[in-house]
């Protein structure tokens, strides 16, 4: 019999699975599946079938093929759960995020994720979003149905209106809200109706910044220390200035109330605009909230958010708070119809919002977040007393401080422990050198906790404190 038909029968699709070479069966077995997993014809999650009708296929003895699955499922191949099998572990190829650590020795070994970005994807909440979206959709009047409005849908933006004023401090009439696509389209719109050249802080998403470049807009760097940018080196020639004053994106502080009032006076001297970055803003934890920049001059400064920490980053649903000014050029700009999100997801994000389930769930996420934030300084304190931790105060992630030049073997370090994590260096403007650093760390891990699940999360931080360099 064809050693590999039945099997595929009982994973329904189609896996050859040849065990070439010579030697140990075992080994052997492993190989193949080791490799069908690194591939891609495995996907994570795929049951796979008892070890007795395998072995019968293969030919082999069951034990050899129950150690095999054993010996897969302690390296994390594998994941074995009574009554339901052995399966492809969730996490058994590296999650690749947008920018992974140049780390490709370990590249297809299974990995512990502490790169920033996203929250865990199993805390979405599925029964409060699904209850919103049965709502919303029974209540939608037939226009929802038809071609979108550019702008978005008016339940959605006076729910955010009332939403952001409440929270965030920021001046929103609805009729100044414009949706997109995330807050990557809001950036993409704005380098259309804004034109370059723009500023960014020094550090900063470097996809942000090919964003821009890509739609003709150049950055230079602006200096970043303690105390967030140095905005002082805003110029006439700065067409917009791109921070994150809330929670400097990645080194953690919050902009400081001078400097606050400086770019709020820079834009209104130069006719610059202040485009705020708001993308953690709800997510404090041990100091005052940090209001938006955007109430204090909303002609001068627009306010970009989404969904992406909050709920998901796949909703792909963002805001724009615009200066009048810019609502007809950006809407214009977005097209004739709404071509970025599903009104129908936008109801329900106006209902969830409305309902309070939107407050409930950011509140469940910040106690999260608090909590794995402490469970990482804990670690750091009984493992690695000599590293200084900051930006812990707000966010889903932390800098850790590390000595000069040693950030890169960090992470390099790490990569052997099975753990991506990326580094200061990563996110900082070409033509940099962090010089606005003179108090502020400039080597240093970013740590993002909020991704793994649960369960992942103490081996993640064992991982981590290993691979950092000794005091
Ligand atoms: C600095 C920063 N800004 C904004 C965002 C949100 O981007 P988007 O709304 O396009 O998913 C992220 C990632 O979630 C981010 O790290």
């Amino acid at each position: 019999m064809n050693s590999w038909v039945n099997s595929a029968e009982i994973l329904g699709s189609d896996l050859p699975l040849e065990l070439s070479g010579t030697g140990n069966r075992r080994a052997l077995l492993m190989d193949a599946l080791r490799e069908a997993v690194r591939s891609g014809r495995l996907a994570p999650g795929t049951r796979l079938p008892p070890y007795r009708s395998l072995a019968a296929d293969l030919g082999l003895a069951r034990n050899t093929v129950a150690d095999a699955y054993a010996e897969l499922v302690a390296e994390g191949w594998l994941a074995a759960r009574q009554g339901s099998g052995t399966r492809v572990a969730e996490r058994a190829v590296p999650v690749t995020p947008v920018h992974r650590p140049r780390t490709p020795e370990r590249a297809a070994r299974p990995v512990h994720d502490l790169v920033q970005g996203q929250p865990d994807p199993s805390v979405f909440p599925r029964t409060a979003w699904l209850a919103s979206a049965r709502r919303a959709l029974a209540a939608a009047p037939d226009d929802a149905f038809g071609p979108g409005d550019p702008h978005g849908r008016p339940e959605l933006r006076r729910a955010l209106a009332g939403y952001l004023a409440r929270v965030r401090g920021v001046r929103a009439a609805p009729e100044r809200i414009v949706l997109c696509s995330g807050a990557a389209h809001g950036l993409r719109l704005l380098a259309e109706v804004v034109g370059g050249p723009w500023a960014a802080e020094e550090y900063g998403l470097p996809f942000h910044r090919a964003l821009l470049a890509s739609h003709g807009v150049g950055t230079r760097p602006l200096g970043v220390d303690a105390d967030g940018a140095r905005v002082d080196g805003l110029t006439r020639r700065d067409r917009a200035v791109l921070l994150t004053p809330a929670h400097q994106f990645p080194t953690g502080g919050p902009l400081h109330p001078g400097r606050r009032a400086a770019v709020v006076d820079w834009a209104r001297a130069t006719g610059g605009l202040v485009v705020e970055d708001d993308y953690d803003g709800e997510f404090r934890y041990d100091r005052q909230p940090v209001g938006a920049v955007q109430g204090l001059d909303p002609e001068h400064v627009v306010l970009l958010g989404s969904v992406s920490k909050s709920l998901s980053p796949t909703l792909r649903i963002g805001w724009m708070v615009l200066p009048q000014r810019l609502v007809g050029p950006v809407v214009t700009a977005k097209g004739e119809r709404e071509q970025f999100s599903s009104a129908t997801e936008q109801l329900t994000l106006a209902d969830f919002v409305g309902s309070g389930a939107y407050d409930r769930q950011v509140r469940r996420m910040r106690q999260r977040h608090r909590r794995r934030r402490d469970q990482l300084v804990a670690a750091l304190e009984r493992r690695a007393p000599h590293i200084r931790v900051t930006g812990i105060a707000a966010g889903l992630h932390a800098v850790l401080e590390l000595p000069p030049g040693t950030e890169r073997s960090a992470v390099r370090a790490a990569a052997w422990q099975g753990l991506a994590v990326e580094c200061l260096a990563d996110y900082l403007h070409p033509g940099s050198e962090g010089a606005g650093q003179a108090d502020a760390p400039r080597d240093g891990l970013v740590v993002g906790y909020a991704t793994p699940a649960e369960s992942a999360y103490p081996e993640a931080l064992e991982a981590l404190c290993r691979a950092l360099p000794p005091g």
